[in-house]
C-alpha cells in the first residue's frame, strides 16, 4: 500500500461541485480581480475569526510583511520570533526591512517560549512574531502579556493554524494581527498561492488594503505600496472550501488520536504533544526521534515501505546556508530547542481524507522500525523533548 502526505485531489473530488460552482460564478460574473468573490471570501474569514476585518493577499509571507509595514515597522527595528518554522517567517520581518532576532521554542509546543522573550528585547523591539507551529497554537496569554508590558506589536504567523484555538483565547483575539497562507498544502488551501489577514484594528485594515493594491484605494490615486491581492478564482475556491474547515480540522484531529493511541508504546521517539485545553488542529503531525541519526532513518525506512514521511524542518532558519545575511538576522540565548526540533522531527501523512487503512499501515510500518532500533532506545524523552519548566511546557 502506498500512503501520499497530501490529500488534495480527493478533497477536490469531495467537494468538486461546490468549487465548480463558485469558479463558474466568478468566470461568469467578468470582474476576477477584486470583484464581489474577494469580498465576500473576505467577509466569511472575518466572521471566521470573530474579527472586525479580513483581508485577502497575494500569499503568507506576504501578509507578514504587508502588516509589518502597516505598523511603521521597518529598518532600524528589531522583531522577536523563532528558528524552527517555515523560512517566510523570517524572511517576510527582513523583507520588510526589520532584523529578524531568535529566542528558543519550548520543547514541547515547538512554538515559540515566552520565557525567552524577554532577554531579547532592546530599545529597537519593536514586534513579536509567534508562530502556531504544526497547527497547535503558541501561548499568546503569556506573549500578550509581555507585549504588552514592553509596548510591543504583536502579529500571529498563522499559515499552519486555521481553525486552532488555545485555552480561553481563539486566534486573531490577543494579537494586532493574524496572518495566513492558502497555499494548497495548507489545511485551507487553494489550487496555487494566497494569504489572508485577520485583525480587529482598523488603522492596520486600511493600510494593507492600499499597500496591497499599489498604494491605491481610489481609482488613479496612488501612494507608496504593492500588489499582492488575492485574485477571485482562488477567493471563490477558498469560500466553498472554508465551509469544511471545522469538520477536515475535526478528521484530522481523529487520525493524530489514532496514530498517538497506535504509537504510544514505540521506544525510538517521543510523540506530539497537544496542551490541555487547547484545539491542536495538525498541519503536521510530527514525531521527534530520541537519537538525531535516527530522522532521516526512519524517513527512508518510511518512503521504501510505501508511506510519504519528510521532515518540517530538517534545518533552523539560524543554520541556514549565509546566515545571518548581513543585518537581517540574529539570535539570542542558546537555540537548543529548536535545534533539537530539526534534527528529530518526521511527519507522518496528515491529511482530512486519509483512510483508517492508510492510518494503520502507516503505524504498522513505524513500529516495524522501533522494533528494530528499540532496544538501542535511551531511556526518558528524547532531546527534542527533554523536561523543561517553562511557562507553557509546565
Ligand atoms: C509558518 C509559515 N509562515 C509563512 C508561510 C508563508 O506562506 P506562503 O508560502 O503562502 O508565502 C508558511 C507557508 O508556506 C508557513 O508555514
Amino acid at each position: 500500500m502506498n500512503v501520499s502526505f497530501y490529500g488534495h485531489v480527493r478533497q477536490y473530488e469531495n467537494i468538486k461541485s461546490e468549487i465548480d460552482a463558485n469558479m463558474h460564478e466568478v468566470l461568469m460574473s467578468g470582474s476576477y480581480v477584486m470583484g464581489p468573490m474577494l469580498k465576500r471570501f473576505e467577509t466569511e474569514l472575518a466572521a471566521y475569526h470573530g474579527t472586525k476585518h479580513a483581508i485577502g493577499v497575494g500569499n503568507g509571507t506576504d501578509a507578514i510583511w504587508l502588516v509589518l509595514m502597516a505598523l511603521g515597522i521597518g529598518p532600524g527595528d528589531e522583531v522577536i520570533t523563532h528558528p524552527n518554522t517555515f523560512f517566510a517567517t523570517a524572511e517576510a520581518i527582513w523583507i520588510a526591512g526589520a532584523t529578524a532576532v531568535f529566542v528558543d521554542c519550548c520543547p514541547k509546543t515547538k512554538c515559540i517560549c515566552p520565557d525567552k522573550i524577554e532577554a531579547a528585547i532592546t530599545p529597537k523591539t519593536k514586534a513579536i512574531v509567534p508562530v502556531h507551529l504544526y497547527g497547535q497554537c503558541a501561548d499568546m496569554v503569556a506573549i500578550k502579556k509581555i507585549a504588552d508590558k514592553h509596548g510591543l506589536k504583536l502579529i500571529e504567523d498563522n499559515a499552519q493554524a486555521i481553525g486552532a484555538s488555545g485555552s480561553g483565547f481563539k486566534i486573531g483575539q490577543l494579537s494586532d494581527a493574524a496572518t495566513t497562507s492558502f497555499i494548497i498544502q495548507k489545511n485551507l488551501g487553494t489550487f496555487g498561492d494566497s494569504g489572508g489577514i485577520v485583525t480587529n484594528n482598523p488603522e492596520i485594515d486600511a493600510k494593507v488594503r492600499k499597500l496591497r493594491n499599489h498604494g491605491s484605494n481610489q481609482r488613479n490615486v496612488h501612494s507608496y505600496g504593492f500588489n499582492s491581492r488575492l485574485d477571485d478564482l482562488h477567493a471563490g475556491i477558498l469560500s466553498a472550501k472554508l465551509k469544511h474547515i471545522d469538520a477536515w480540522n475535526d478528521n484530522r484531529r481523529k487520525w493524530a488520536a489514532r496514530y498517538s493511541a497506535g504509537l504510544k508504546d514505540c521506544k525510538t521517539f517521543d510523540l506530539p504533544v497537544e496542551l490541555p485545553g487547547y484545539r491542536h488542529v495538525y498541519h503536521l503531525y510530527v514525531i521527534e526521534t530520541k537519537k538525531p541519526e535516527w530522522r532521516d532513518q526512519l524517513v527512508d525506512f518510511l518512503v521504501k515501505n510505501g508511506v510519504d514521511a519528510k521532515t518540517h524542518y530538517s534545518i533552523a532558519i539560524h543554520q541556514q546556508p549565509g546566515y545571518p545575511w548581513g543585518k537581517s538576522a540574529r539570535s539570542v540565548g542558546p537555540l537548543t530547542n529548536a535545534e533539537a526540533n530539526a534534527a528529530c522531527c518526521v511527519s507522518l501523512p496528515m491529511f482530512p481524507e486519509l483512510r483508517q487503512d492508510e492510518v494503520d499501515h502507516v503505524i504498522a510500518k513505524v513500529k516495524e522500525w522501533d522494533a528494530m532500533f528499540a532496544a538501542q532506545a535511551p531511556a526518558g524523552k528524547g532531546p527534542a523533548q527533554r523536561e523543561s519548566a517553562c511557562t507553557c511546557c509546565k
